[in-house]
């Protein structure tokens, strides 16, 4: 008889979490329900409660009302300790004086695990980092990748079923973001371990996670998937927190749109820029040029408005004349995306 596979454990659900702090609303009846195996990021500008929100999930803040559940349990109530959560600090939040297998090993030597079974479980997990040549340095000796790396490890070994990261990227330079991110999404996709991390950078945001909720003091905008997050932003907030917009108020273009209700926005990559004429363009003049490697941003002025777009190939340069056209725009009614399809005609 073929006995089916059990489902896998993990997964997270947040209903109606609220929290007052200092007087004031921090987190607003929050809802959100993470699969097991997902990668949600939590992204918003600072100070939108993204922190705080995590601190509830890893239990080290207490929510004023609402519930969370982890793996099928209700742990609303319990401490960190007894959930099946890890949590990987800001800051790392490394032991100086202890090495890093004995930073690793420290969440197994509270739970008074036999000394055998700690020592194959963190050199299994610091294998698993490709830490091991650095199992007796101490934090102070290694690089900021290898000290997030250990603090990875040290939430991994406990074996959670739910890994919470606040902001594990920030304390890296550019080129090693980017690699470490990686590492991160690679390493979560083989354990299969429901993941949340928050962050406030998009294109890290939008580059690793399964789905990301947007935040806004204190609520939930979004909880959409990178594309469609990106291609139909639910509100103006999102549409201007993501990526680059050219905003005009009211009709443009022949959108059909309330005039002094309505916004229209416009992606930069949607505008398109040509030095001949063609189908449904206006002429436009360019007025800045910056060049970003890959691409270039036009700023083009064009009758009474100045859009930006994004080009590719050679850079044209200030004075140049041509015709734009805008292929898609977005309407906002109210702050809200009108969901009819935006007509956009000559
Ligand atoms: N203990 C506290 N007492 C009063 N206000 C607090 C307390 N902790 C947090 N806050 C406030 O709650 C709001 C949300 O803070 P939180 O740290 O969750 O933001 P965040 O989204 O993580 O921001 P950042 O991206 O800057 O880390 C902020 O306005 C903060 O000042
Ligand atoms: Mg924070």
């Amino acid at each position: 008889m073929n006995t089916p596979h059990p489902p896998r454990p993990g997964g997270l659900q947040l209903r109606s979490l609220h929290k007052e702090l200092g007087g004031r609303t921090i987190i607003d009846e929050l809802d959100l329900t993470v699969e097991p195996g997902e990668l949600v990021s939590l992204l918003g500008p600072s100070g939108c409660g993204k922190t705080t929100t995590l601190r509830m999930i890893a239990g080290f803040l207490q929510p004023d009302s609402g519930s969370i559940r982890m793996a099928g349990d209700d742990v609303t109530h319990l401490g960190p300790d007894r959930r099946p959560s890890a949590m990987v600090f800001q800051n790392y939040a490394l032991w100086p004086h202890m090495t890093v297998f004995r930073n690793v090993a420290f969440p197994l030597r509270i739970r008074r695990r036999p000394k055998a079974e700690i020592a194959e479980r963190v050199d299994r997990m610091l294998g698993l980092v490709n830490l091991l040549h650095h199992r007796e340095s101490r934090p102070a000796r290694i690089s900021g990748g290898e000290q997030q790396r250990t603090a990875l490890a040290r939430a991994l070994v406990q074996e959670p079923s739910v890994l919470l990261l606040d902001e594990p990227l920030s304390n890296l330079d550019a080129k090693l973001r980017v690699k470490v991110r990686e590492d991160i999404r690679e390493l979560q996709q083989r354990l299969g371990i429901t993941t949340i991390i928050v962050t406030h950078d998009q294109e890290e945001a939008l580059s690793i996670s399964d789905r990301v909720a947007v935040m806004n003091a204190g609520r939930i905008e979004q909880f959409s998937t990178p594309t469609e997050l990106y291609a139909r932003p639910a509100t103006e907030f999102v549409a201007t927190f993501i990526g680059s917009l050219n905003r005009f108020d009211g009709s443009f273009d022949g959108t059909r749109v309330v005039p002094g209700t309505d916004v229209v926005g416009v992606r930069p990559e949607d505008v398109v820029f040509a030095r001949g004429p063609f189908d449904r363009a206006i002429s436009a003049t360019v007025e800045r040029s910056v060049p970003h490697g890959h691409f270039t941003e036009v700023h083009l002025r064009r009758a009474d408005v100045v859009l930006r777009a994004f080009v590719s190939g050679e850079a044209p340069e200030v004075g140049t004349a041509g015709y734009a056209a805008i292929a898609k725009a977005l309407v906002f009614r109210d702050g809200r995306l009108v969901d009819e399809p935006v007509g956009v005609a000559a």
